[in-house]
């Protein structure tokens, strides 16, 4: 659920149902909140009516029915049911086929007999597809969006890739400074919200609105002001470099979904929302131009001796013997061919928003996406992590959470995590690590650290 509202799929303007809801105890807390909410079990709610809804929830159900043929009968019910959006999760894994649990159709038994069925994670997302004959899209491991409209899944990658470039760091501050030029100040002072809103576009987006698209425009012209008047002030009172940045980062998002829509299916223009259309004609002049451009990237991205040379040369992140690491965040200042081959990542398992770091393989068309406890620590602790072979598109996800022994990111500073280590000693181990275990890359056990640590220091003092 917090998935779903947090991905800004379910608002209070969504009517909500969840199919095969169990105890209902999700429906109640949405009640609980405002939202339109109900649910049928066939077990706790019977009797319940099975209706329509904006967004309706299929949770961990798939994975409970034993025959096939019910497993697809409940999913294709629930899409019957869905007016804008299916999400479906599953349990995935496959440590729990190694252990005690006995095989059963094309399941197994748990201990307590109750069926389970595990999927990977691309084969649950084929599955989907192969039923409802829509293309899912992966939320995290095992979790699934399938859109009824396609306008409203290429709405939702748009907005995914997008919200992840944030603001240039300083533009908010020069925006107020926009505030204050003389040129416009009678209308920046009565409409200084309309004014804020303006600038802020123009600092997101990084080009003039057109009509129609933000109030502004409208309040302006009927105090005597022309949309170039209102481009010039904002624009104007922004540091070019900065503006010509953020038209970059977003010419690069473009360029990213555009790629990824290659393998889901490339959207008519006009399918696309008002505002993307206005930058695809600003930042490309044309869609076909934008397409042309991203197919050259995607086919870059394809040549492994390319990518290792953008590897070596990129502006951020460290390169090991047979990976490239880099912080999720400054992947917008990388090549877009780079770019592109990371976002397939999130093509294939989900979010790459829960990411800390991304590491490309130079030998193989692989990516390991690494989730960390909190980058804050001195040598953070690796929570999670997901392996995409890119060339396969199979997915497995590890959770290292509850390892023996953990496993630490070392030379976090190199990656540009500086947050709360003025330890300068630390500082230094991590460099003196990160030389030493070179060849291993940047995530190791804990006992190596000690053994290298005591290296180091050996080393240090002889
Ligand atoms: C693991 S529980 C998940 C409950 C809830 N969705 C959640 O996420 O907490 C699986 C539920 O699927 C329901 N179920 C079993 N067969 C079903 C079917 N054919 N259609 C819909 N729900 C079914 C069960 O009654 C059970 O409540």
């Amino acid at each position: 659920m917090q998935l779903l509202i947090g991905n800004g799929v379910l608002t209070p303007e969504h009517t909500f149902f969840d199919y095969g809801c169990g105890l209902g105890d999700d429906v109640r807390f949405l009640r609980s909140i405002g939202y339109d909410a109900h649910g049928w079990d066939p077990a706790h709610r019977p009797d319940a009516a099975r209706c329509g809804a904006a967004v309706v929830n299929l949770g961990y159900v798939l994975n409970v029915i034993e025959r096939p043929a019910e497993r697809a009968a409940a999913l294709r019910w629930a899409f019957d049911l869905t007016e804008r959006c299916l999400c479906v999760a599953v349990l995935v894994g496959s440590a729990a086929y190694s252990g005690e649990a006995q095989s059963y159709g094309d399941g197994l038994l748990t201990s307590r007999q109750t069926f389970q069925k595990y999927y990977h994670q691309e084969e649950a997302g084929r599955y989907l597809e192969e039923v409802l004959g829509v293309a899912p899209i992966p939320l995290e491991a095992g979790v699934f969006l399938i859109f009824r409209q396609s306008a409203d899944a290429h709405a939702f990658l748009l907005n995914r890739i997008q919200r992840s470039v944030p603001l240039i760091h300083g533009v908010a501050r020069e925006r107020k400074r926009v505030l204050r030029t003389a040129l416009m100040e009678t209308f920046q002072t009565e409409y200084a919200e309309e004014w804020a809103a303006y600038a802020d576009f123009v600092a997101t987006r990084a080009r003039p609105p057109a009509g129609g698209e933000i109030n502004a425009l409208r309040v302006a012209a009927e105090h005597g002001l022309a949309p170039a008047d209102l481009w010039q002030a904002a624009s104007g009172a922004l540091p070019q470099e900065q503006l010509a940045e953020q038209r970059r980062r977003r010419t690069n998002q473009y360029l990213a979904f555009m790629a990824i829509c290659r393998f889901r299916g490339v959207p008519r223009l006009r399918d696309l929302p008002v505002t993307s259309r206005l930058d695809i004609r600003y930042y490309f002049r044309s869609y076909s131009h934008l397409k042309q451009l991203s197919d050259d990237h995607l086919f870059a991205a394809g040549d492994a001796e390319r990518v290792a040379r953008l590897c070596e040369t990129a502006p951020a992140g460290v390169n090991t013997t047979d990976g490239y690491f880099i912080a999720r965040r400054d992947l917008p200042s990388l090549d877009p061919t780079l770019q592109i081959y990371a976002r397939l990542g999130e093509l294939f398992s989900g979010d790459l928003d829960r990411v800390d770091v991304i590491k490309i393989h130079k030998t193989s068309p692989r990516l390991s996406l690494f989730s960390l406890s909190d980058v804050r620590e001195t040598l953070p602790r690796l929570r999670s992590r997901v392996k995409i072979d890119l060339q396969s598109q199979q997915v497995r996800f590890f959770d290292h959470s509850t390892n023996a022994e953990p496993e630490l990111l070392i030379g976090k500073q190199l990656l540009g995590f500086d947050e709360g280590s003025t330890d300068a000693r630390a500082v230094s181990l991590g460099r003196r690590l990160l030389m030493q275990d070179e060849p291993f890359g940047l995530i190791v056990r804990e006992r190596t650290v000690r053994t290298r640590t005591w290296a180091a220091s050996a080393g240090r003092s002889a």
